[in-house]
């Protein structure tokens, strides 16, 4: 009897909604008890209802990233401390975690809310889903992609100074021209903005700075910025995670 209890709430929408409410908000007290914000509880009530407004009662495939226009940041990276990253989601998030200097999308509000989460609506229906929403490559503009479309805009707007990204030197493409990165690349303007410098993370010596795609990232590229490329070894930069006395101005 239990199971089957267990089996019906799984498969029902409207529990679907209460676990991601229960996920998102939790997730967002949790955030601004870490980082020492006021964790009042409206912060994140209002958050997850600014969140729904977006996509709730819409068709899947035509939420634009606009919908997300109303939510809001807790707050950016400091100037000179923004990391971007493309194809390396792991070694990036290891780095901002254990080496306080550069901050990722992940590590603001909104994106460390939203991390790994699927959801999506319905055209005409109150419901939330879970699973069953549109797959990465099946329309553009479903809640998931645009929301990252808007968020990683906001962030790259907010980049100020020296920016960083590390982009993964053991693919033929690491800039790849539809990534979120690309995205933030044209959002990269001087003076705000004073320099890109790409760590490229290499575990085979398969890439170098002289890759045709990071040709094409120059040309996209604001041509005031400073831009630099520098090969590091995927070791160098995981041993410099684990020893707490390197630096993390030290990692390259
Ligand atoms: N299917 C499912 N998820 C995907 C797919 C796909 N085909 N492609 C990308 N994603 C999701 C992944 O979950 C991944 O975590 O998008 C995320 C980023 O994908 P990447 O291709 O590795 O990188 P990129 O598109 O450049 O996005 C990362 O954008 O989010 C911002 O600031 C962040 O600089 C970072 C950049």
């Amino acid at each position: 009897a239990i199971c089957v209890g267990i089996i019906f709430r799984s498969n029902n929408g409207a529990s679907s909604s209460e676990d991601l409410k229960t996920n998102i908000t939790s997730r967002c007290e949790t955030f601004l008890k870490n980082n020492d914000l006021d964790s009042s509880e409206s912060i994140c009530n209002t958050l997850w209802m600014t969140f729904t407004k977006a996509f709730v009662g819409q068709d899947p495939c035509a939420v634009p990233p606009e919908a997300y226009r109303q939510l809001f940041q807790s707050k950016y990276p400091a100037c000179n401390r923004t990391l971007f990253w493309s194809k390396t989601k792991e070694i990036s998030h290891k780095y901002t975690k254990e080496k306080k200097c550069l901050e990722t999308l992940e590590d603001t509000l909104l994106g460390s809310v939203m991390d790994g989460l699927t959801w999506c609506g319905k055209n005409n229906s109150n419901e939330i889903f879970t699973s069953g929403c549109p797959a990465w490559t099946e329309c553009t503009m479903n809640p998931v992609r645009s929301f990252w479309n808007w968020s990683s805009g906001m962030f790259a707007e907010h980049t100020c100074g020296a920016a960083t990204v590390m982009l993964n030197g053991s693919i033929a493409t690491p800039f790849d021209p539809s990534s979120f990165f690309a995205i933030e690349v044209g959002r990269l303007i001087y003076p705000r903005v004073s320099g890109l410098t790409v760590v490229l993370v290499t575990q085979k010596n398969v890439t170098s700075c002289e890759n045709d795609s990071l040709q094409n990232l120059q040309k996209v590229l604001d041509p005031s910025l400073k831009y630099s490329c520098k090969v590091i070894p995927q070791s160098q930069i995981l041993d410099c995670i684990s020893d707490p006395h390197t630096p993390c101005g030290k990692c390259w």
